[in-house]
């Protein structure tokens, strides 16, 4: 399945994400950066945050309550597409989504 990232300076990368595997951990193995993922995928550091494009967001499963709170916690500003991408599966349902990396994350 696709996975678009957009980084904060305009820059697409689309890459080929296995289904079941966070978005996160996507990003990490295909070299893109805007997105650190310090805690491994725990929803613990907030590092991986992700706005999420605006035509997709309603199609994600909503947030966990630790995932809510870890968003207090990110470095550049909280929207009301923000999520953590450790916490977004690539898979059939989401094909194709497009994620916009924040300015900072550390
Ligand atoms: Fe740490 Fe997502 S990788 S919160």
């Amino acid at each position: 399945v696709k996975v678009v990232y957009v980084a904060d300076d305009g820059t697409r990368n689309e890459v080929d994400a296995q289904p079941g595997i966070s978005l996160m951990q996507t990003a990490i193995t295909q070299g893109i950066d805007g997105i650190v993922g310090e805690c491994g995928g725990s929803a613990m550091c907030a590092t991986c945050h992700v706005y999420v494009d605006p035509d997709w967001i309603d199609r994600l499963p909503p947030r966990s309550d630790v995932e809510e709170e870890m968003l207090e916690c990110t470095v550049s500003a909280r929207k009301d597409n923000s999520r953590l991408s450790c916490q977004i599966t690539a898979g059939p349902e989401i094909d194709g989504i497009v994620v916009h990396m924040p300015p900072e994350q550390i």
